[in-house]
């Protein structure tokens, strides 16, 4: 059974773009047979992100949930327009290719439709310095989500284009394609 790991880069505990991702996560586990762990930025000691514990038990066990998977999915607010600072925490203390050879699908979620671009700006290059084969990925508006529903977006052309992705990620881990379809 192949391996996803979902990373949750919000800092808030009722968070939109994290709900996305455990729906995600919650499909491909019922209907794909995948494994899925999910890692949240807000429940990693304080102390490991602040003063850059590599070597710490949680960001060793971390690396290597990470290293094992066959894909990974990311979702990220926007915070002044760029990712929070504490997710950059983790990746910055992680190995320097964690993504290495791995389909990584980003999704950002955004108050405002000004900051769409910060996926190809910001998020989209880290996920390449770690040498990851970045998916497209989703912006979503905050518009675009109902956190009420069990399928947290309610745009139907979001949605369309999130299984589009998920199709094209699910086909990259199990066929091990390395050029994913933009
Ligand atoms: C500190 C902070 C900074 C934000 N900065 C931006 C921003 O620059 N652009 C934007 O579109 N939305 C911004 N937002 C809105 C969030 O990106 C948006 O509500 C997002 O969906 C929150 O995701 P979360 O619930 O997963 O944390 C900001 C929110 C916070 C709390």
């Amino acid at each position: 059974m192949s391996n996803i790991v979902l990373i949750s880069g919000s800092p808030s505990l009722f968070s939109r773009s994290n709900q996305i991702l455990s729906y995600l996560g919650a499909k491909l586990k019922e209907e794909e047979q995948f494994s899925v762990s999910h890692i949240l930025v807000n429940e990693i000691p304080l102390e490991d992100l602040f003063y850059g514990k590599y070597d710490s038990e949680t960001i060793k066990k971390i690396a290597k949930q990470i290293q094992e998977a066959k894909g990974v999915i990311i979702a990220s607010p926007v915070y002044k327009a760029s990712y929070p600072g504490v997710l950059k925490a983790l990746l910055d203390i992680l190995p320097q290719d964690i993504f290495k050879s791995k389909p990584v699908f980003p999704i950002m979620t955004g108050g405002s439709p000004n900051h769409l671009l910060a996926i190809e700006y910001t998020l989209k290059p880290l996920i390449s310095i770690l040498k990851g084969h970045s998916l497209q990925g989703v912006y979503i508006l905050d518009s675009q989500i109902n956190t009420e529903y069990k399928n947290p977006i309610i745009d139907d052309d979001i949605k369309r284009r999130i299984e589009l992705q998920i199709g094209y990620f699910i086909e990259a881990i199990r066929e091990g394609k390395i050029s994913i379809p933009q």
